[in-house]
C-alpha cells in the first residue's frame, strides 16, 4: 500500500510529524516519505539520533517493568506515541495479565493507528488528549472506568515535554497529574537535552523539527528537567546510584561503565515516588473475596520452616498482584492478603534484618 493510501482522516501527510519521525528512528513502518526526508536530514548531522531513540524507548520498558516489581499495576502513558515497539500494556502484562493501561496522545495520526493495533487489547484505551489540558484527560470516562486513582498508579511522561513550551508551562501540568494520584505511585519522565551535544547538531535538529506539524521543540537543562519532579521522591537510578537524574541509558543499567551511549545522552530520565502512606486514600484493605478469588482454587504453597507450616498463593486481581498468606491446618480458614508492594517491602525488610529485634522479643 502507497504512503498516500493509508492516510487517515485529519492527518496532515505533507509535513514531517514528530511521532511518525521516531516511529521512523526506532525502524517502524507508520510513517512516510515525508518523514523519512525530514529523518535522513538529522541523521546526516546527528547519526546518533537512532540512538538516542532506542535509549529512550528502553528507559520506558524498563521504568514499567521496574513500576510492576514495586507492586503497581495500572498505568496512564502521555504522549504515548506510535504504539509500534512493545508498548506499555505489553510489558507491564508480562508481570501483572490484566493491567489496565490509558494511552493518550494529541496526535489524530497516532489515535487512528492506536486504536487498529489496541483493537483486541482488552483493558486498554486510547485518548486524543493534550497534556496541557489535565483536567479533561483526569476526568475522561475511560480514565475513570480503567483507572483507581485512589491507587498507586503508573504515570509515564516519556519524550512529550519537549514540545511544550516554556510559556505552557509544562511543569504546572506535569504537578497536576503526579497530584492526582494516590501516594506510592510513580512518575516516569524523560526529556531531551542539548546539554551533552555540539550546537551545530541541536540547531540542525530543531531546524528540522521546525517544519513539522509541532514545530515548537525545546531541549531543556538538568535543572529544568529535574523541576518535573518537585514534590517527589526521586528513585536511584541504578543499584548503588544516589537519587537522581541520568541519562535514559543509564537508568535500571546492570553496568554503568557500559551503558552509556552518545544517543543515550541525548535525553535526562527519572522515576520518582508520590510520597505518602499507600493505601490512604483507599478504603480498607479487601478480603480475597472482595477481590473476587476463590481461594480454593489457587496454587497455594507450603513452607514448613519455623514451628509452624505457612502456606502463599500469590494471584492477580483489579489488575494487580496479591499475596495471600494462611496457616495450614486453620480451622478458621482465615486468609491475609497483601498487595504486592506491602509484600516486597517486608521481604526487604527482613532481607535486611530490620526486624530481627522486634521478632525476637529483645528491642
Ligand atoms: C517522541 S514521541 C514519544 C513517544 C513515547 N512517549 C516514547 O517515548 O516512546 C512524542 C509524542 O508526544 C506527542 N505529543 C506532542 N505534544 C503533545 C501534547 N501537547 N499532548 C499530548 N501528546 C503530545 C506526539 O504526538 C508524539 O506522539
Amino acid at each position: 500500500m502507497s504512503d498516500a493510501e493509508r492516510v487517515p482522516a485529519g492527518v496532515d501527510a505533507g509535513r514531517p510529524n514528530p511521532a511518525r519521525m521516531y516511529d521512523c528512528y526506532l525502524g517502524g513502518t507508520a510513517n512516510f516519505q515525508v518523514d523519512r526526508d525530514a529523518v535522513a536530514r538529522i541523521t546526516e548531522l546527528v547519526p546518533e539520533i537512532r540512538d538516542a531513540a532506542w535509549a529512550n524507548r528502553g528507559f520506558l520498558q524498563r521504568a514499567v517493568r521496574w513500576m510492576t516489581q514495586r507492586g503497581i499495576g495500572q498505568f496512564i502513558d502521555l504522549g504515548a506515541g506510535m504504539p509500534t515497539q512493545r508498548c506499555t500494556h505489553e510489558v507491564a502484562r508480562e508481570s501483572v495479565p490484566q493491567a489496565p493501561v490509558v494511552y493518550t496522545d494529541n496526535d489524530p495520526g497516532v489515535i487512528a493507528h492506536g486504536r487498529e493495533i489496541l483493537a483486541g487489547a482488552h483493558g486498554t484505551a486510547i485518548i486524543e488528549a493534550d497534556l496541557r489540558k489535565p483536567e479533561y484527560l483526569l476526568s475522561h470516562p475511560e480514565v475513570r472506568r480503567l483507572i483507581d486513582l485512589d491507587r498507586p498508579a503508573g504515570l509515564l511522561i516519556i519524550a512529550v515535554t519537549q514540545f511544550i513550551s516554556d510559556a505552557d508551562d509544562p511543569w504546572a501540568s506535569v504537578a497536576r497529574y503526579a497530584g492526582a494520584l494516590a501516594p506510592g505511585s510513580y512518575l516516569a519522565l524523560s526529556a531531551p537535552t542539548a546539554d551533552h551535544m555540539v550546537t551545530r547538531k541541536v540547531d540542525r535538529i530543531l531546524e528540522v523539527y521546525a517544519t513539522s506539524t509541532i514545530p515548537v521543540t525545546t531541549a531543556r537543562t538538568r535543572a529544568q528537567v529535574e523541576r518535573f519532579f518537585a514534590g517527589l521522591e526521586i528513585m536511584p537510578p541504578y543499584k548503588g546510584a544516589a537519587p537522581m537524574l541520568t541519562s535514559a541509558g543509564l537508568w535500571d543499567c546492570e553496568d554503568p561503565e557500559t551503558a552509556e551511549s552518545d544517543g543515550s545522552l541525548a535525553f535526562y530520565a527519572a522515576v520518582a515516588r508520590k510520597p505518602g502512606a499507600v493505601g490512604t486514600a483507599s478504603s480498607a484493605k479487601p478480603t480475597a473475596g472482595e477481590l473476587g478469588l476463590d481461594v480454593s482454587t489457587l496454587d497455594w504453597r507450603r513452607s514448613t520452616h519455623g514451628p509452624g507450616a505457612v502456606e502463599v498463593a500469590f494471584a492477580t486481581a483489579r489488575g494487580e498482584r496479591w499475596v495471600l498468606l494462611r496457616l495450614s491446618g486453620d480451622p478458621a480458614g482465615r486468609v491475609s492478603v497483601f498487595s504486592r508492594f506491602e509484600w516486597e517491602c517486608f521481604l526487604d525488610g527482613v532481607r535486611h534484618g530490620e526486624f530481627d529485634d522486634a521478632i525476637s522479643g529483645n528491642p
